[in-house]
């Protein structure tokens, strides 16, 4: 790893540094789920020091956080964000995106989107081009076409193909006629494939958030996945959900979320971590605060384990107007969420809430 000056001297952000590291004493960092912090095939940058070195040299901070982003959902490798994402029960890849922008007080989503690599682009679009907040489904796709954004038949991979059909072989056949065991059969065949090794548990609600504050103290976020693997046609997740999968408020900080959606939605808890951060909590204690919520409102038997804890992944990111951060999870993970600031971008290990793993 590169040393401060060595980094800052190779991206160029020394030359910005005494403007826009310094400015109010406030430094500015990017956080990210653990996906921000790895190289897309054949690339230089992460998507933590894509955004960072933007944001030192003065871009928006939004633009330079969606600049981050866009690596990861036009990687083929990641297939839980954009191109390659994990596709729906009907293998058709539908994506979901949030930005919010502090210092502007807006925000733009969209849900089920087909077709477009980047959704986080197009749910910026949808922010700065329409009176708007959330776009879905067909009319999102128009949408982007409309305002120029290239569309595709299939954004599946080889990869992401292939796992769908190894999914539907292990899927119950009544997996498509009997409502009342559909989710059930679709979610025990899911957990097979990350038991057999197929799939990163990661993946399979696999998103990426990323955060970031520039010198002036000015907080932006987003969030972009392909959201849960062979989902229900039509599902959304957390995600593009403002105040669950992403919730930003320029005055106080910013929060956002990868992992199950569905226990996150109950409890829109990226906005219930920014308001413990504006009662006082560090973003670290906001963060477990709701890993905590969302643990105690796991009751019912199918979403517990043996030892009577959440059957799922969940992760939250908090960042304050301090530039204090956090990455909180329910369960330890392997690798460690991404940050990147003046000594450059690197993986910092999870706080997490229970031993174990959420099929144990
Ligand atoms: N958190 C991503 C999803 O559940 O769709």
């Amino acid at each position: 790893m590169p040393n401060r000056s060595e980094f800052l001297t190779a991206t160029g952000a020394a030359a910005a540094a005494p403007a826009a590291i310094l400015d109010r004493g406030v430094k500015p960092v990017v956080i990210a789920s653990s996906n921000g912090n790895r190289f897309k095939n054949g690339g230089t940058q992460t998507a933590v020091e894509r955004a960072f070195v933007g944001i030192t040299r003065g871009d928006d901070v939004l633009d330079a956080l969606i600049a981050g982003v866009n690596i990861v959902e036009l990687d083929p490798l990641d297939d839980s964000v954009g191109y390659g994402g994990l596709p729906n029960a009907d293998g058709v890849v539908q994506l979901d995106a949030s930005c919010m922008h502090g210092p502007k007080h807006r925000a733009g989503a969209v849900g089920a989107l087909e077709g477009v690599r980047t959704p986080s682009l197009v749910a910026k679009a949808v922010m700065e081009q329409t009176d708007h907040v959330l776009l879905v489904g067909r009319g999102a796709q128009e949408f982007a076409r409309d305002v120029g954004f290239t569309t595709e038949p299939d954004l599946n991979t080889a990869h992401s193909r292939a796992l769908w059909l190894e999914w539907k072989r292990r899927t119950d056949p009544d997996h498509y006629l009997d409502p009342a065991k559909r989710a059930l059969v679709g979610a025990r065949a899911g957990e097979s494939m990350i038991r057999d090794g197929l799939v990163d548990v990661a993946h399979y609600w696999g998103t990426i958030n990323c955060d970031g504050i520039n010198a002036r103290g000015d907080l932006c976020g987003v969030t972009t996945t392909s959201g849960l693997a062979w989902k229900i046609p039509g599902r959304v997740g957390d995600s593009p959900i403002i105040g669950a999968g992403l919730y930003v408020d320029n005055e106080v900080g910013a929060a956002g979320s990868t992992g199950r959606g569905e226990a996150n939605l109950y409890g829109v808890n990226s906005m219930f971590i920014v308001e413990r951060m504006r009662a006082g909590r560090h973003p670290k204690d906001a963060a477990m605060d709701a890993l905590r919520r969302v643990r105690s409102q796991t009751i019912e038997r199918r979403l517990l384990n043996s030892r009577g804890n959440p059957r799922f992944g969940l992760q939250f990111y908090a960042l304050d107007k301090r530039g204090r951060f956090a990455g909180v999870s329910l369960y330890r993970v392997g690798e460690g969420y991404a940050l990147c600031d003046e000594n450059g971008p690197r993986s910092v290990a999870f706080d997490h809430l229970l031993e174990g793993a959420p099929f144990d």
